[in-house]
């Protein structure tokens, strides 16, 4: 049999092959990307541009400026327009830089916590020659006074401005936290998004019980938190018009092939990166050549989503009913 083809698209743009370094400290520099194009990913996600980050810029040299402990918004949009902010130009040269330097897709990331800014970034971003545009919207639902609807409707609404303001592919990364996840997504789906990332990875707290002080989780995934994105890009698979990207638990060959099975376009992977070295790429893809080879596959829409909720005829063997079945030989 012939080397199958593991070519494929995501947001409308072209990939040798559905795996994609997702964002993370191995993307933010072009000698970076170039190591990973090597390696034969089949794009890449830049580290994400942090709102925060250029806001206290902002307002730092605004204040070394003006001296006040407060910033003018037409301070802000002289900087803006001025360029001066030098976190964002130097993202902004980050995606020229490795637009020349490869051929795979860069898919800028921008994680934002308010909606004035969006615009302004996604703007920039296109016009530094992204392929595509990642939003990593993250609301911690810590908030009691602010609803389901009230989340929903912003998402809403930063999408659709941001939409507006660009022709490239626009993808929403989403926390696994959020609240009636199926509608929540076709809402977006809704909003006219190319694709939807499931999920992002949250930092989680953990606390140290010899000084008695708040400490940092484990930052890096683990095997065993694919269960949790399989089930939603399976449950997702078929409802939605955009593409799924699953993002949390691919570490080796068969998570990427499980998560193809249950109906993603492509899975973006870090953990397995930093924990494995690069190397992984290349065991990835080898994986998944021998398993359709062995499988007689060609190409991978030949089984992509197979096993989604709705194509595997077993609906129910993705819902709650399984935990009696399984967990009942726990005695
Ligand atoms: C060290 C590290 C840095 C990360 N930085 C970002 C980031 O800047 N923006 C973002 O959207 N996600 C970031 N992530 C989340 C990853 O892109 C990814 O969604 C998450 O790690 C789950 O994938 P994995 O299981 O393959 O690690 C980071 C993850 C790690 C481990």
């Amino acid at each position: 049999m012939k080397t199958p083809d593991l070519s494929t698209t995501y947001l409308g743009l072209q990939l040798m092959n559905p795996i994609i370094a997702g964002s993370c400290g191995l993307t933010d520099s072009v000698e970076k990307i170039i190591k990973l194009e090597a390696m034969g990913v089949g794009a890449v996600v830049l580290k994400s541009l942090f709102e925060e980050e250029i806001i206290i810029e902002m307002e730092e040299a605004t204040h070394a400026m003006t001296n006040r402990h407060f910033v003018f918004p037409e301070t802000m949009d002289y900087m803006e327009t001025e360029d001066t902010v030098n976190i964002l130009a130097d993202y902004l040269e980050l995606i020229r830089a490795s637009k020349k330097a490869v051929g795979i897709p860069i898919i800028a990331s921008v994680n934002c916590v308010s909606s004035q800014k969006w615009t302004y970034f996604a703007r920039e971003i296109e016009k530094a020659g992204a392929d595509a545009l990642e939003l990593n919207l993250f609301f911690l639902p810590s908030d009691s006074q602010r609803g389901e609807k009230e989340i929903a409707d912003t998402t809403f609404e930063i999408i659709s401005k941001v939409k507006r303001t660009i022709k490239i592919p626009v993808t929403l990364k989403i926390s696994a936290f959020q609240s009636n996840l199926i509608r929540y997504c076709e809402y977006i789906d809704q909003a006219g998004v190319e694709g939807v990332v499931l999920f992002n990875r949250s930092w989680l707290p953990d606390i140290d019980i010899n000084h008695l002080v708040i400490s940092s989780g484990f930052v890096l995934s683990s095997p065993s938190d694919l269960g949790n994105t399989l089930r939603w890009v399976s449950m997702l698979s078929g409802r939605l018009n955009c593409d799924i990207a699953a993002s949390t638990g691919v570490h080796d060959g068969a998570g990427l092939i499980k998560q193809l099975l249950a109906g993603a376009k492509v899975c973006q992977i870090v953990s397995t990166l930093y924990i494995n070295d690069l190397v992984q790429i290349e065991k990835l893809k080898d994986e998944l050549s021998k398993w359709m080879i062995a499988h007689e596959f060609n190409t991978i829409s030949e089984f992509r989503g197979r096993l989604s909720q709705s194509n595997s005829g077993n609906p129910a063997a993705w819902e709650r009913v399984q935990f009696m079945k399984h967990f009942r030989n726990f005695v």
